[in-house]
Formats: structure tokens, C-alpha cells, sequence
């Protein structure tokens, strides 16, 4: 490669889960702190980062279609942008890209892009360079401080999962589970907060993993770190996902009855309803165990809105296997879910077992558990309309005096009338749709 010119403007896309948009709000930052600037919307920018996911679907495949439609784009435009890739895929197949993408030339793993703007100077001068190291923490104490950042902010509390279910690729892109320490989080929440957050949602591959020591040196899970966070003045809600059901402790269950900022919603992924399916995917849970569970956050909070994850077609799943799926669903009653066809990822266990599901079935089954959520969602959004919640607004909706915000239990609700960006507002909810709602303002 040649020396290029320093770019002046950037692009961060980030793909997959909301850790990745954590990382690219990230690296955004670190771009920035070179005084390079967001690329106009519609300009071609001169430093592309694609941040990637690997968890699902070609997604090698993916990368390399987006690299060449940059250098296109690029060509067309009269510059040839400087590429990173970031993220899950760089992690996994880094030297890979390297290889056989000589547009790229820079490629930086989840736990290494603190070194971004190093890297990129070298990539000015004409050098390709891959990190992929993952050194434990290392890389929060070198990010700078946040800017200014809208209403609701992400905050990662955990990262790494030591699970390892049996079709995931996360505990080897991501590694080992590690927690940041309290202290810092506590500091960077209250930063969130003058920087303009009201809500902040506590991210990580497994946050109810999440393990430290309070100012007094006493062991604290995540239910402490959340009271903890509920002290800081400015903050009025506090989210958390995504959490395993195993790592679930009785001081979850107890704040969610007890931390009022605490929103009353649950993200607990399952995967699958049946317990031979679930052993198979090394989920250290079966589909009663779950039940349980989900009952006893009832309880404590009865208003509380359940979402979940679940997998479609894994390996040798029968058709009345996948029945018990929709069993649990109709047991469960979610608020909102996210489910996917079964993708066998290279190095994972599942992806070499015998009985692959195939795509018409998986299909099939896809789509009828997804008419099952969709039911249940709307009816949730239903069963709101008449009640009275806060709304955190966090930006205009489609037309002149719209607002768009989110309800305690994530559902998405429109308004109309007096209001600001950060406003926390009282509406009574008036009718529902399948994906949100429309509130009037009291
Ligand atoms: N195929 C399909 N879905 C997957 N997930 C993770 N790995 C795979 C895979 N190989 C889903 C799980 C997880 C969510 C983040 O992605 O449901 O909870
Ligand atoms: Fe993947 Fe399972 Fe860990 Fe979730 S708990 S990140 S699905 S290995």
C-alpha cells in the first residue's frame, strides 16, 4: 500500500447486536479525538469502519460484498477510502480478510479497538495492520471520555461468555467472561449522565455474570451494581440485557420488586421449549426451570414485560420438539421476542451434529413461531391501551410536532404537543399497533 492522505471524514457501520453499537458509539469517539468528522449523510466517507457480526448467516460473505461495494462507491466518487474491519468477523477471520481483500487495511478484534487510531496512522502510511489481541480490559481505561450523547445511552458493564452453547460463536469472538470494575462504572455512569443520558442500558454478552467489589470492598452481582447506579442523581431508568437464565440470583428478582428505576422488563433469551433440544445446546436449563423463573419475576413485578430469544431448526430438531416451543410461548405471553433460523457456525459443536434441519422446514417452523410472537406482542400492546407511563422521548417522529419515545416497557409510543428531546413525560396510551403505540399527553 501507499502513503494516503489523513482521512477527514468517517463512517462507523455497525452491525448485529447492541454491544456492537456500543463499540462503534466507541470508536466513533476515538475518530473523533483525531478530529476526523462523521461523513455527511449520502457523501462517500474517507474512512469506512464496518463493524461486524458473525453471529448468524454468511456472514464472512457479507463483509467482503461490503468491502467491494465501498471501493466502487469509492471509485466512483474520485477516492479510495481507507477500510477497517472491526467487530465479531475480524475477530474470527482476520488474517482471512487480509488475505483476500487487499482494500482493507486495517482489521481490529472487539477487545482491540482502543489501538484503532495507532493503526490508523500506520494505514496512513502505507502499512496494513491486524489486531486481534484480547487483553482483559486493557481497552476501556484507553477509550476517552464520553461527548455529549442522547437520552437513552448504552453502557457496557460485561463482555466474553463463558457458556458455550453448543451453536454459538460468541465465547471464542468475544472470549472469556470478564467484568469491568465497579468503580469505573459508577464514574462512567454519572459522565453518561452530564453528557444528557436519563436512561442508561447496562450491556454485555451475559451482564447477570457481571461480578465486583463495592467502595467497601464488599462482592457485588449486577442487582448491586444496579442499586448502585439507582443513587445517581439525573438517571431515572436503568436497563440491563442480555442475561443468561443460570446467572439469574433471588437479588435479581428482588430489585426488580424493589428499585423503582429499575424498568419493568425482562430480556431472558431460552432458545427452546423442549428440555432434549435445550440439553443439546448445552443451556443448563430446561423449559420448567425457565417457567419458574419467569413466575417469580411475576411476582415481585407483576407488571413486568417478558421478551426472550429463540433458535429455529437445530440440528436434529423434531417437529413435536418444536411444538413445545410454541408451547412455552403460549405459556410465556411475551411482550416482544427475537427468533431466528438455526446457523451452523464453523469451530462450534452444533455445527458438525448430525440431523441439519433443512431450510424449508426450518422456514416453516420460523414462521410459525414468529405469528405466535406477533400475536402475543400485539396483545401486550393491547392490553396497554387506557394505561397511563412515563415516556422518555427520544427524537421527532415523521411529522411537524411528533414525538417518539419508549414506554417503562420498551414499547415504542408516538405523541403529539409540547416536548423535548430528554423530556420525561406522562401520557395516557390511546391505541396500539403491532409494533408501537400512540399516547396522548396529560
Ligand atoms: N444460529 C441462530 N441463532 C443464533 N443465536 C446465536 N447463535 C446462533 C446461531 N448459530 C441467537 C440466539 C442468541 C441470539 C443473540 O442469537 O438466540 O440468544
Ligand atoms: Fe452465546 Fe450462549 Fe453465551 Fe448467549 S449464553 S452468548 S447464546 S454461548
Amino acid at each position: 500500500m501507499q502513503n494516503t492522505i489523513p482521512p477527514k471524514t468517517y463512517r462507523v457501520k455497525s452491525f448485529g447486536c447492541q454491544m456492537n453499537v456500543y463499540d462503534g458509539e466507541r470508536m466513533a469517539e476515538l475518530l473523533a479525538e483525531k478530529g476526523i468528522t462523521p461523513a455527511p449523510e449520502g457523501k462517500e466517507a474517507d474512512l469506512v469502519v464496518l463493524n461486524t457480526c458473525h453471529i448468524r448467516e454468511k456472514a464472512a460473505e457479507k463483509v467482503y460484498s461490503d468491502i467491494g461495494r465501498l471501493v466502487k462507491a469509492g471509485r466512483e466518487a474520485g477516492k479510495e477510502p481507507l477500510i477497517a474491519v472491526a467487530g465479531c468477523v475480524a475477530q474470527a477471520e482476520g488474517e482471512e480478510i487480509m488475505a483476500r481483500a487487499p482494500a482493507v487495511s486495517m482489521v481490529v478484534g472487539p477487545q482491540a479497538y482502543h489501538r484503532l487510531p495507532d493503526m490508523l496512522d500506520r494505514a496512513v502510511a502505507g502499512e496494513r495492520a491486524t489486531d486481534t489481541d484480547m487483553p482483559p480490559i486493557a481497552k476501556f481505561d484507553a477509550l476517552p471520555a464520553r461527548r455529549k450523547i442522547g437520552p437513552a445511552a448504552f453502557l457496557t458493564i460485561q463482555e466474553g461468555c463463558d457458556k458455550f452453547c453448543t451453536y454459538c460463536v460468541v465465547p471464542y469472538t468475544r472470549g472469556a467472561e470478564i467484568s469491568r470494575p465497579y468503580k469505573d462504572l459508577v464514574t462512567e455512569a454519572h459522565k453518561l449522565v452530564e453528557a444528557g443520558a436519563k436512561e442508561i442500558t447496562l450491556l454485555g454478552q451475559n451482564v447477570n455474570a457481571w461480578t465486583g467489589e463495592d467502595d467497601k470492598g464488599r462482592a457485588q452481582g449486577l442487582a448491586g451494581l444496579i442499586r448502585a447506579l439507582a443513587q445517581v442523581d439525573g438517571l431515572a431508568r436503568i436497563r440491563y440485557t442480555t442475561s443468561h437464565p443460570a446467572d439469574m440470583d433471588d437479588a435479581m428478582i428482588a430489585a426488580h420488586g424493589e428499585v423503582d428505576k429499575l424498568m419493568p422488563y425482562l430480556h431472558l433469551p431460552v432458545q427452546s421449549g423442549n428440555d432434549r433440544v435445550l440439553k443439546a445446546m448445552n443451556r443448563s436449563h430446561t423449559a420448567d426451570s425457565y417457567l419458574r423463573l419467569l413466575e417469580r419475576f411475576r411476582t415481585a413485578r407483576p407488571d413486568i414485560a417478558l421478551s426472550g430469544d429463540f433458535i429455529v431448526g437445530f440440528p436434529g430438531e423434531t417437529e413435536a420438539e418444536f411444538e413445545d416451543t410454541l408451547r412455552l410461548v403460549d405459556t410465556v405471553g411475551y411482550a416482544q421476542a427475537y427468533s431466528f433460523k438455526y446457523s451452523p457456525r464453523p469451530g462450534t459443536p452444533a455445527a458438525t451434529m448430525d440431523g441439519q434441519i433443512a431450510k424449508d422446514v426450518m422456514d416453516d417452523r420460523l414462521q410459525r413461531l414468529q405469528a405466535a410472537l406477533n400475536r402475543d406482542q400485539l396483545a401486550f400492546n393491547n392490553a396497554s391501551v387506557g394505561q397511563r407511563c412515563t415516556v422518555l422521548v427520544e427524537r421527532t417522529g415523521k411529522h411537524a410536532g411528533q414525538w417518539l419515545g419508549k414506554s417503562p416497557w420498551l414499547q415504542s409510543v408516538w405523541f403529539e404537543g409540547k416536548a423535548a428531546i430528554g423530556d420525561l413525560v406522562e401520557v395516557e396510551l390511546v391505541e396500539a399497533g403491532p409494533n408501537s403505540l400512540a399516547g396522548r399527553l396529560i
